[in-house]
């Protein structure tokens, strides 16, 4: 077990009321079973995922990509949420005024009861047509025959942002919002590596805010964070709860 003793500041502001901010990566999912992007176990059919989540390589081969997010469709479906998820789920509970801002496409967040979620780089069940950028929910685990077909004709398309992309802008503000306003800022299981998600923990920290980073590698954020506990999530997210005297349990 990793061992978690947050500092007095620390466990001031997990038990205070000040405005909380929760920036999450693919390391939160990772021990539901999902493969995290720049990790071992993060190729899929032996390719680099960073290399099929493009507009370049959906215009080349949108049957590959496609194949790639429904097995990822499918990956997502099977797990279920861990104790990462959940505990962040009972701190948005027990303190109310808490924004979860994920990079996340798996939706194992909402799933867990997290509410208040801001989705970066969108959803694996939303499906957009490249004709009319209209956008649908579609929580099918098997979408039928590859590449699947807007009802006007046109290729529907991942509704998730691939490198190269903007952010959809709503969402980002209110990353940048949050960040400028947070008291406290727990980073989990991102790489820190991409940009404009990587900037959120500076922007909290040039404003003032304690950034803690859970994750057991260090990272480009790891010399600016207040503490860091360097343990997989879903063992520290629940101690550090426990030190501050909350309950870490989804129902609760
Ligand atoms: P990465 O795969 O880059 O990083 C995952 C991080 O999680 C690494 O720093 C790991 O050390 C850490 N990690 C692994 N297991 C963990 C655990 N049990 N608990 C805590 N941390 C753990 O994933 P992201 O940072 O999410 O973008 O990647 C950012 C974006 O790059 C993704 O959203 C995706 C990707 O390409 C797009 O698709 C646009």
């Amino acid at each position: 077990m990793t061992e978690v003793r947050p500092s007095p500041k620390l466990v001031e502001l997990l038990r205070g009321t000040g405005p909380l901010l929760a920036l999450t990566g693919a390391g939160v999912s990772a021990e539901s079973g999902l493969a995290t992007f720049r990790g071992p176990g993060g190729l899929w059919e032996g390719r680099d995922p960073t290399e099929l989540a493009t507009p370049q390589a959906f215009r080349d081969d949108p049957l590959t990509v496609w194949r790639f997010y429904a097995w990822r469709r499918a990956q997502a479906a099977a797990a279920t949420p861990n104790r990462a998820h959940e505990t962040l789920a009972a701190l948005e509970r027990s303190r109310g005024e808490m924004l979860l801002v994920t990079q996340n496409v798996d939706g194992l967040h909402e799933r867990c009861g997290s509410r208040q979620v801001v989705r970066l780089h969108g959803s694996l069940w939303r499906l957009r047509c490249t004709a009319e950028g209209r956008e649908l929910d579609d929580l099918r685990t098997d979408l039928g025959e590859l590449p699947p077909y807007c009802d006007c004709g046109a290729l529907l398309r991942p509704g998730v942002v691939w490198f190269g992309e903007a952010l959809p802008e709503d969402a980002i503000e209110a990353g940048v919002r949050a960040a400028r306003q947070a008291a406290l800022v727990l980073v989990v299981g991102t790489s820190s590596l991409v940009y404009p998600a990587a900037e959120l923990p500076r922007i909290a920290a040039a404003a003032g805010g304690y950034v803690v980073e859970v994750n057991p590698e260090t990272t480009p954020l790891s010399a600016v964070a207040d503490e860091r506990f360097a343990g997989p999530a879903g063992e520290v997210l629940p101690a550090l709860l426990e030190a501050a005297g909350l309950s870490s349990e989804a129902s609760s």
